[in-house]
């Protein structure tokens, strides 16, 4: 077993999300350009074979949890068979998966099956005429229909992803504490960062965690702080004082969650990344399509993760917004 791969701040990475498509089916305006989207040429992405080799490859770093992501990961045809290919490796204890949901209900029973449990669905309104408005595409009934399915199918942690945005959703934060309580989906909402394609990303446009959680209180009743808080999680937990209904707050603005990172990310044609804001990438695609070893993607690794920064810098004068939009970055 190799040294684990700690960062000069002392963090260990055991947390890998693989991104498999910058492709998406909705164009959410924080995420994509409305229209024109320069996609990744097919050639550009990493195949399964290539994401399990270099899976594989990072397992004995400690690396144990991975997430898939997109664009929209559902895109990607046959994508049960990743699954599938990941859940077996040896070292690999927990899968996820983050989709907008719209093809979650024909794909649902085919990712149980190829072993995925836990699911989080991006949906960042309960109104239709407010989805449409924020995705400018159509797709809210196959987003609920997603989610009821994946209920069916028993999916052992179905998490609702809900970004915030001032001016616009505020009227849907006592919603998502309702459907919280009645379907038992932990609802996080989730600061408006700037990781959108126009950069029209502004401060002022971020709805905060601790407005969200007055909005709650008033409306529904008290919240208390989740007694199985997971100090990794880059959410703080509440659930309601009566004991139903559990809310999450992703607040990377207001408390950004950097001094307990545990993530790297692959994009999807094949870049390692130590940092969701990270201006540098590392390109293992060329080492894993030529003749590096398992050793050679290990050390450009370690070698990203030696280097990585100690967090973000969006509330400094600092901030440089990375080049790639989030729907080519993962998430
Ligand atoms: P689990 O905790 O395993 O359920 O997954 P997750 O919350 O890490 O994954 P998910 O893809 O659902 O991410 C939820 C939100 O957190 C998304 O808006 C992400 O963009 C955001 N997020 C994920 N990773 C990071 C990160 O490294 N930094 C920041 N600032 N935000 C992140
Ligand atoms: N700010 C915050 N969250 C975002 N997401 C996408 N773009 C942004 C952004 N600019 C969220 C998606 C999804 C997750 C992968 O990232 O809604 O839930
Ligand atoms: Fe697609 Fe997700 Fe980006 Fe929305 S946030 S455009 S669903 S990748």
């Amino acid at each position: 077993r190799e040294l684990p791969l700690i960062d000069s701040f002392g963090r260990v990475h055991n947390n890998l999300r693989i991104s498999v498509t910058d492709r998406c089916n909705i164009r959410c305006f924080y995420c994509m350009p409305a229209d024109n989207v320069q996609f990744m040429p097919r050639r550009d992405l990493l195949t399964f074979e290539e994401i399990e080799r270099f899976t594989r490859a990072v397992v004995p770093l400690g690396v144990n949890k991975l997430r898939l992501t997109g664009g929209e990961p559902l895109v990607r045809r046959d994508l049960h068979l990743l699954v599938e290919r990941l859940v077996r490796i040896e070292g690999v204890d927990d899968v996820g998966m983050t989709t907008n949901g719209i093809l979650l209900a024909e794909q649902a029973q085919s990712l149980f099956d190829a072993g995925l449990r836990r699911l989080n669905v991006s949906l960042d309104a309960l109104s239709p005429e407010k989805f449409r408005e924020i995705t400018r595409r159509e797709g809210y009934e196959k987003v609920i229909e997603g989610i009821e399915a994946a209920r069916r199918v028993g999916f052992e942690s179905i998490k609702i992803n809900a970004v915030a945005i001032r001016g616009l959703t505020e009227d849907e934060v006592v919603p998502f504490g309702r459907f919280a309580r009645e379907t038992g989906c932990e609802v996080r909402f989730i600061e408006y960062m700037p990781l959108d394609a126009d950069a029209a990303w502004e401060r002022d446009k971020v709805l905060f965690a601790d407005e969200m959680l007055r909005l709650l209180e008033e409306g529904i009743g008290p919240l208390e702080p989740a007694p199985d808080q997971d100090p990794k999680a880059p959410a703080s937990d509440y659930v309601f004082a009566d004991g139903v209904g559990r809310i999450g707050f992703i607040s990377s603005i207001s408390r950004p969650f950097c001094a307990s990172c545990n993530r790297a990310r692959l994009t999807a044609d094949g870049k390692f990344r130590n940092c969701l804001f990270s201006l540098e990438e590392t390109d293992v695609r060329s080492l894993i399509r030529g003749d590096a070893t398992d050793d050679d993607i290990r050390s450009a690794v370690r070698a990203s993760i030696a280097s990585k920064w100690e967090g973000h810098e969006i509330n400094t004068s600092r901030f440089v917004q990375p080049t790639r939009a989030m729907h080519s970055i993962g998430g």
